[in-house]
């Protein structure tokens, strides 16, 4: 198999697995789910779900990942496990097919970029919105950004992804606090925090259960977590270091920067007198541009807001494309080169239905988050709590220098709550996207 390649630096992988997380689940999925289901109930099960089942699910695929030291389906039987390669086939399928639409809305995004700059969505946002999202041009776009994923992960780990995601978080973090000052100032502000800020303690009692399958998609896509993506990212790690403290720093950038988006996207809804939850799958882009357009210095602020967008998604998508690449090469041993190219030619082809109509791309959205990113997730939870325990605690223990319980209550929580959080959701959902 010869010798792997490994993260040049300690922050190296920190800010590239920040880097796969933090993306168009924050700025775009996000705030639309979160309007659609009811702003600031959905956002307080949201953050619950994040941290105590989306967590512990991403620890168990770093324990995986840094024992194995293999992609996402090798990774199984080289810990002893071979029966349950399933999981790396199943997130290779669901990364595959995220990765097929996540690069349509990339491309949508480099259209924004083009409209802020020649002002072409100020005639109508709505209209815009139409035009952008289906099409050839929407098709064309797709590519172009499937292309500049396929030219970061064909240099490989250390060169591409590292270097990519360096640059790139710094400069996401620091013009989103800028752009959330900004939304501060519009007319809206207050409506839009009290709508995604104050929860109301009776909708909180009566909706938690109906918020609750939203929520868990929502939480594990933004994790990226269940794909496999924390596994091949765990598997480049060379030293022991505390995986607890890692995962944790990941959580808590993604959930700041989800927070962010919605401190910039809600005082907008208000300040366009758009009520949350009627846009749809557009909502975030319809409004985002109509505030462009119409406030002092808008097209330039929102080229800066979808040029950070562009980035965001970008370091997302390298993610994704690095679990599928890797497994191919690790499986197959052709060159980097081939494999990607390879790659992104199936995941064109695979996601061109939705450029054309963004009924496809609902649908395809529900099944990978809804269906396939869950049971993802089940099967690494009932694995490392029920098959793996005992292996993973020593693996999980490494670097840890908080008190021992931490790994046993981690066990725990994966057992008992997480299986049956994961069994409930994955049910509705499954007769969701059914009927
Ligand atoms: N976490 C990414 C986002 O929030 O945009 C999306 C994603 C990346 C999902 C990688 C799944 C994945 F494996
Ligand atoms: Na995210």
């Amino acid at each position: 198999m010869g010798s792997r390649e490994t993260w040049a630096t300690r922050l190296g992988f920190i800010l590239a697995a920040i880097g796969s997380a933090v993306g168009l689940g924050n700025v775009w999925r996000f705030p639309f789910i979160t309007a659609e289901s009811g702003g600031a109930a959905f956002l307080v099960v949201y953050l619950l779900l994040v941290a105590f089942i989306g967590l512990p699910v991403m620890l168990v695929e770093f324990v995986i990942g840094r024992e194995s030291k293999q992609n996402v389906v090798d990774a199984f039987p080289a810990i002893g496990y071979g029966n349950w390669k399933a999981i790396g086939v199943i997130g290779s399928i669901t990364g595959f097919i995220i990765l097929s639409y996540y690069s349509v809305v990339g491309g949508w995004v480099i259209q924004y970029i083009f409209g802020s700059l020649t002002g072409a969505y100020t005639g109508s946002a709505e209209a815009y919105f139409g035009q952008v999202s289906s099409g050839l041009n929407t098709a064309g776009f797709d590519l172009l950004f499937i292309l500049l994923v396929a030219g970061v992960v064909g240099f490989g780990v250390r060169d591409g992804l590292e270097r990519a995601a360096k640059l790139l978080v710094p400069s996401v973090v620091g013009l989103m606090l800028f752009l959330a000052v900004y939304a501060a100032t519009l007319p809206g502000a207050a409506e839009g925090y009290a709508y995604y800020l104050s929860p109301n303690l009776a909708t909180l009692r009566s909706d938690a259960l109906a918020i609750l399958p939203a929520a868990a998609g929502q939480a594990f896509f933004t994790l990226s977590t269940g794909v496999g993506v924390m596994i091949t990212y765990g598997s480049y790690l060379d030293e022991d270091r505390s995986l607890l403290r890692d995962g944790f720093v990941i959580m808590l950038a993604d959930t700041c920067i989800a927070v962010l988006a919605g401190l910039i996207v809600f005082p907008v809804f208000f300040a366009q007198g758009i009520a949350p939850g009627d846009g749809g799958i557009g909502a975030t882009f319809v409004s985002l541009a109509g505030a462009f357009t119409t406030l002092p210095g808008g097209r330039l602020v929102g080229t800066v807001f979808f040029v950070i967008l562009l980035l965001a998604a970008l370091t997302s998508a390298f993610s994704i494309l690095e679990v599928i690449v890797s497994f191919i090469i690790d499986t197959t041993g052709i060159a980097r080169s081939y494999a990607t190219a390879g790659s992104v030619a199936g995941i064109f082809i695979v996601g061109l239905p939705t450029a054309f109509d963004l009924q496809y791309l609902t649908v395809y959205d529900a099944i990978a988050n809804n269906v396939l990113l869950l049971l993802g997730g089940l099967l690494l939870a009932l694995f490392g709590g029920w098959v793996y325990a005992t292996d993973a605690i020593t693996e999980f223990s490494k670097g840890l220098t908080s008190p021992q319980f931490i790994p046993k209550l981690w066990i725990w929580v994966l057992r008992v709550p997480v299986v049956v959080v994961l069994s409930y959701v994955l049910y509705q959902n499954i007769l969701d996207v059914i009927q």
